[in-house]
């Protein structure tokens, strides 16, 4: 499993503790920025994930910002991505049983470095559990198609990879 990172200035000291959290266990991960606490936009870096995760290049996507919440709303736009802002341990294990969730976001501001750790450890090992969720997230799905220009008509836009039931995407 191959992780994708990313965080806006918001969210840059969170992401650092979750890199050590990932080469201290010997996870694979791309670091897609930003390096600083520098301001940023922090749309900018949740797209970077989100596309990394959509296009099956990496198999879960971790972003942080102040709050978690810019991020997620950010990443859920992408076709095929389903990211869950998580700030406990039960919520992070449900959203990869329930809802397959591939890309988990949080808030530096919200959580502390501890939290945030098992977070990670629990998101990154549950397993979707599959069954009567599956046909849910499959829902899910099809409302993406619908609104977006996979589903559209044709000459509106190429679909992405995701749309096609490529990479992560459930067509
Ligand atoms: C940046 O100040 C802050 O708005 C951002 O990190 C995030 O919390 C947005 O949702």
């Amino acid at each position: 499993m191959r992780v994708a990172l990313a965080a806006d200035h918001g969210g840059f000291r969170l992401k650092e503790e979750i890199i050590s959290f990932l080469k201290e266990n010997n996870i694979p991960f791309h670091d897609f920025g930003t390096h600083s606490e520098e301001a940023v936009d922090y749309p900018d870096f949740a797209l970077k994930v989100a596309e990394a995760v959509a296009s099956g290049q990496f198999q879960r996507g971790i972003i942080c910002c102040g709050t978690g919440i810019g991020v997620a709303i950010a990443a859920n736009k992408v076709p095929g991505v389903r990211a869950a802002l998580c700030h406990d341990t039960f919520s992070a294990r449900a959203s990869r049983e329930h809802n397959d969730a591939n890309v988990l976001t949080m808030g530096q501001r919200v959580i502390g470095p501890g939290l945030a750790r098992e977070i990670v450890r629990v998101w990154l090992s549950a397993e979707f559990a599959g069954g009567r969720h599956a046909r849910r997230v499959a829902k899910i799905a099809e409302i993406e198609k619908k609104y977006s220009r996979c589903g559209g008509k044709p000459g509106e836009g190429a679909p992405a990879p995701a749309c096609r039931g490529e990479g992560n995407g459930r067509a």
